[in-house]
């Protein structure tokens, strides 16, 4: 593969094992995330089994951010192939907590991060005539449960705009959505309640699946042939119900 990759929420789980992923596979990575340190070792460790990353440090909810990532991709190696975005938080919580901030956290990151890396890539995607979103939904999107309700809508927000995308591109630029369930990351970590946090890491222990079973499947979505759109890949640990 010698595709040029920007990804969002670079610097851990879903989105690091991407990055390795795509890089072993010999694409161009894009690392972009708040945690420079991060994505800085990671750069070090792809590079250092010969492959080629650069890190740029991106806060999603900033929409000038994501226009510097798409530059930085095109500054370094003159296109961008595919966005992923990546980036996610999951400070979840009952709604009677009324913990507006966190809600605006979610929608910023989780909902307007995806909206903020289609408007730095879209024009981009266009003038060279071909690109590919691919965007990180879950299996939550579909199926809420008590406490995880604006984790869940933001997420099918992002699955709603991700087909929308693909409908309004069709026959010029590919869209796709991964709808993950569980997986093995620091996930867990963003809920403050200690509870509902020990909760997650349980269900988390029965069911998650490995980050590079995600990693795979969006190698194989970007592997297709040109004129092949991968629209959404659905994937969990064979466990999770
Ligand atoms: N783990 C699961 O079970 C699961 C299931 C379905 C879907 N997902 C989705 O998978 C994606 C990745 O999550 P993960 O499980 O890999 O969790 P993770 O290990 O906590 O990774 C989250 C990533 O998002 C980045 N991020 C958070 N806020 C950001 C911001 N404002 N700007 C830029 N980057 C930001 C973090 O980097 P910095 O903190 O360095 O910025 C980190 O790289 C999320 O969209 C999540 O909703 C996860």
């Amino acid at each position: 593969m010698t595709k040029v990759v920007a990804i969002t929420g670079a610097s851990s789980g879903i989105g690091e094992a991407v990055a390795l992923h795509l890089a072993a596979q010999g694409a161009k990575v894009v690392l972009a995330a708040r945690g420079e340190d991060k994505l800085n070792a990671l750069v070090d460790r792809i590079t250092a089994a010969e492959g080629s990353a650069v890190a740029v440090p991106v806060d999603v909810s900033r929409r000038d951010d994501l226009a510097k990532a798409v530059d930085a991709a095109r500054q370094h190696h003159g296109r961008l192939d595919v966005l992923v975005s990546c980036a996610g938080v999951m400070p979840i919580g009952p709604l009677n907590d009324l913990a507006v901030d966190d809600w605006d956290q979610m929608v910023d990151v989780n909902f307007k991060g995806v909206l903020y890396g289609i408007a730095a890539a879209l024009p981009v995607f266009r003038k060279q005539g071909s690109g590919h979103f691919i965007n990180i939904a879950s299996t939550a999107a579909r199926k809420t449960t008590p406490n995880q309700t604006v984790y869940s809508a933001t997420k099918a927000a992002v699955l709603a705009l991700s087909d929308g995308l693909r409908q309004e591109l069709a026959g010029k630029l590919r869209v796709t959505v991964i709808s993950p369930g569980f997986t093995e990351t620091n996930f867990p970590n963003h809920i403050s309640d200690d509870k509902l946090r020990a909760q997650m890491r349980e269900a988390a222990d029965e069911f998650a699946m490995a980050p590079k079973a995600v990693a795979e499947a969006i190698g194989y979505a970007i592997e297709q042939p040109e004129d092949v759109n991968i629209g959404e890949i659905v994937i969990r640990s064979l466990n999770q119900p």
